[in-house]
């Protein structure tokens, strides 16, 4: 839950960063509106860490702060690279999410709900951003983002 909580801090850095560099006043609406369900899914994350006696990485003010270099710097490329970044990012995380329902134990009701909840939303966002438009991305920038997200699931995980 440590690292789902460091991914929802880093979604939410992605989207605000590709917020503020948003060309069309729709893009950036429909960013500040997963934005806010990513910092719902973070406060669950928050709340299930504390119930389960666990602290949160200390390492998010820098996922958070990096998050929003990596999102303004995609959305600089435009909207559709943007919202085809939302798409493949949603969708990496959509199948973590997937390897951690296999992991948590059936007996877990509580993180499984909010675990299940999240995939939802995180299907959610990324049909949506590809329904605005966004543009599949060149494979080597794929492979880089899981590359990335590895590094940071894995440090997460202890720091
Ligand atoms: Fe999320
Ligand atoms: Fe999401």
């Amino acid at each position: 839950m440590r690292v789902n909580h460091a991914g929802e801090m880093a979604a939410q850095g992605l989207y605000h960063g590709q917020a503020l560099v948003a060309r069309s006043p729709a893009v950036r609406a429909q960013l500040e509106a997963a934005a806010l369900e990513e910092g719902d899914h973070l406060a669950w994350c928050e709340d299930r860490l504390a119930e389960l006696g666990a602290g949160v990485s200390r390492l998010n003010p820098l996922w958070y702060a990096g998050s929003v270099a990596i999102g303004a710097g995609m959305a600089l490329a435009g909207d559709a690279i943007s919202l085809g970044f939302i798409a493949e990012t949603e969708r990496q995380v959509e199948a973590h999410l997937d390897r951690h329902l296999e992991d948590l134990p059936e007996a877990d009701a509580a993180s499984r709900t909010i675990v299940e909840a999240m995939r939802a939303d995180e299907m959610r966002h990324g049909q949506s951003a590809l329904d605005a438009g966004g543009r599949a991305l060149p494979a080597p920038l794929v492979a880089m983002m899981r590359a990335v997200s590895r590094v940071m699931t894995a440090t997460a995980y202890r720091l």
